[in-house]
This record gives structure tokens, sequence and C-alpha cells, in this order.
């Protein structure tokens, strides 16, 4: 069985390998990225570093909007089950590079698409599931708490999260007209060690270390469903396993075999309160002394455009069908990630 992971050395991808090769048997697992420098590239090598060290992992430096590229890729390895990791994240950056989004999130997953699409004709078995990474900003504006699959999602307040809903519903399509068992997962503010630096935890962390001062948005009247990587990586290795049954309609035609889940943690936290177990963390791990005046690095500043008030997840629907729930503690998963931070930026 090959397995075949997009946005290989990204802070998911690379986990999430790390963890196919733990506990499926022994996989070759093709990892494709095209390790571009929306945040610094060291990361990426790194963990693709840690990656090369698999002898079954297989690395193809590209981009998932190249449909030559992905067709070869297909009828290379034929894969059985696909993972799209690969995507231009980020809320914020979407109003400053629109071009990032539509090229990684539309064109480079139509690819993906197709080439699932094709692979039935192309290799015995072709690709019996598909997963792939949405978001929880797709529940946008909403003001019903907790988001919940069955919501409607009509309402993005940002171009990163029209995309996400786009292959929410590209993908939906693709399964019922060419029967694709495809499951699609709506993260939510994923966290941990190596994570991205662009996101709040690790921004306020390289801010404060630097004497800056961090700004806390919504005059810090936000909360945040704040989800540990290694639950996340749980969760798709769970689902990676059982795709949606194919089923046949009452009109003859193929149901689609087609499944969303949330994965988050059901227990959204108020960014003041994230701030403050992250300025103890630091302390702890004496990243930043323990006479460190926080309140002079802080800004409250108004709600930027794009972001929304509160995140959090009903996984009911996961725990149903996965017999799984992300529990780990902010306290615990922020400690990970100060200890990781001092280690590798710090002590290296
Ligand atoms: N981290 C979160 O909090 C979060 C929350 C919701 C959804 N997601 C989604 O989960 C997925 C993984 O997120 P992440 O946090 O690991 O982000 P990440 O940026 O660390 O990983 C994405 C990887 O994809 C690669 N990539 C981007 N465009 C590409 C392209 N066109 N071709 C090939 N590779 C490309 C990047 O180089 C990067 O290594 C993304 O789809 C993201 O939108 C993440």
């Amino acid at each position: 069985m090959n397995i075949l992971v997009t946005g290989a050395a990204g802070f998911i991808g690379a986990n999430l390998i790390k963890e196919i090769f733990r506990r499926f048997d022994c996989p070759a697992v093709v990892g494709i990225d095209n390790m571009n420098d929306y945040y610094d590239p060291r990361l990426k090598e790194a963990r693709l570093e840690e990656l090369l060290s698999y002898e079954d992992f297989i690395f193809i430096k590209g981009n998932i909007a190249d449909k030559e590229l992905i067709d070869r890729v297909f009828n290379q390895y034929e894969p059985q089950i696909v993972v799209n990791m690969a995507a231009q994240a980020g809320v914020r950056y979407s109003i400053i590079n629109p071009d990032a989004y539509i090229e990684a999130n539309l064109i480079g997953f139509y690819n993906i698409l197709e080439a699932c699409r094709h692979s039935y004709e192309r290799y015995q078995g072709g690709v019996n599931h598909l997963v792939f990474a949405s978001s929880s900003s797709v529940y946008g504006a909403n003001k019903k708490v907790p988001y919940s699959t069955d919501d409607k999602v009509d309402n993005p307040v940002s171009l990163y999260a029209a995309t996400k809903m786009s292959n929410e519903l590209m993908a939906r399509a693709y399964s019922k007209l060419y029967d694709i068992p495809t499951t699609g997962l709506r993260f939510f503010t994923v966290y941990g060690p190596a994570g991205r630096p662009d996101m709040a935890y690790f921004e306020f962390t390289d801010k404060l270390l630097k004497g800056e001062k961090i700004q806390i948005f919504n005059y810090g009247n936000c909360q945040r469903d704040f989800t540990y990587i290694d639950d996340i990586v749980e969760g798709v290795a769970r689902v990676m396993q059982k795709a949606p049954q194919r089923s046949v309609g009452e009109d003859g035609l193929p149901l689609p075999p087609y499944a969303i889940y949330n994965i988050g943690n059901s227990s959204p936290e108020n960014l003041l309160d994230f701030v403050a177990i992250l300025q103890e963390e630091l302390v702890r791990a004496e990243v930043l002394p323990a006479d460190y005046d926080f309140e002079s690095h802080k800004e409250l500043v108004p709600m930027q455009p794009g972001d929304v008030p509160v995140t959090f997840a009903d996984t009911s629907a996961l725990e149903r069908d996965f017999g799984f729930k992300p529990s780990t503690s902010l306290r615990k998963g922020l400690r990970a990630f100060v200890e990781w931070y001092k280690d590798f930026y710090l002590e290296k």
C-alpha cells in the first residue's frame, strides 16, 4: 500500500508521516512539498531531514498546482490513500497575497481530485481514500457554538476560508461523480513543537524574546479551540484507515462516499488566559527571566479583518465514528512547544 501526503514538510504533514511509519505496516510514503518561504524554510528543512531518515519515505519537491507533476506521481507510485495537507494557510496573509491561495488551494486541490478520478482507469483499485485538510474557518461568522458539521457554512470572512469551503464542495462533487471515498477534516487552531511561526503562540514567543510588543486582537475578547498536534495526527491516522462506504442510491447512481469531521479540542480558551499560560511556561523553561515585564509588552488592539471572535468544535461525529476526542491540555501542549523552541532556537 502506497500513501501520498502533500504538504509533507509542513507542520501537520510531517508529523502525520512520522505517525504513519509508527502505526501502519511499513508502507511507502510519498511526500510532496514545494518548500515555499511563506515562513522560515529552515523549519521545513528540519522536518524534512527527520522524514528522510525513514527508508520508505520518498520525497518529491514540487507544486501541486503543476498538473503534469501530479499525474506523473500518481502514475509512478499508484497511491491507495491520498492525504492532501498542502495549502496556503493563514487567514491574514490571504488579504495580502490572494494569488497564493488560488494556486495552491484551488488549482492544486483540483489537480489532486482529477488524479484521484483517473486513478481508477490507470491502476488496480485506484485511490481508496482521499483525506483532505479543511479548516474551522469555514464556520466564518456563524454565531452558534459549538460548531457542528451539520451547521450551514456559507458565510466565510476570508479568502482562505472561501478556498477551504470550495475544497469541500469540489470534493463532494467528485466523490459523487466518480465514487471517490473522501473525508474532509476541519482542523481547529493546531499548535505544538515545530509548529507554524505565523501563528499566535509562536509569533508571541518570538516577539517577547526580542523585547517587542505582542498584539492581542479584539482586546483579548477572543476564544480559540487550541488543538495539540498529537491529537490532530491521532485523528487523521484513525480516519485514514476507515473510508466512507460506497453505496448506490434509489436512482441507481452512487451516493457520494463522503464525510466531514471536526477535529478540535472542544474546549475554547480565552486569548488572555492562553497568553498567561504561555508566559508561565516561558519563565518555567527559563526562556524568559522570572522578572520579565510582560505587562509592558502587551497591547490590546481591535479585531482584524478575516478574524472571528470564537472557534469551538463539536466533535461528537468523530467520537461516534472513530472513538476519539482530542484532550491534550493547553498547559501540556504549550510546555512541549516551549521546550522544543528552547532546544531548536536557543540551544542548538
Ligand atoms: N495549523 C492549523 O492550525 C490549521 C488549521 C486548519 C486547517 N489547517 C490546514 O491543514 C493543512 C496543513 O497545515 P499546516 O499547519 O501543516 O501548514 P504548513 O504551512 O506548515 O504546511 C503546508 C505545507 O504545504 C506546502 N505547500 C503549500 N503550497 C504548496 C503547493 N502549491 N504545492 C506543494 N506544497 C505546497 C508548504 O510548503 C507547507 O510545507 C493546510 O491545508 C491548512 O490549511 C491547518
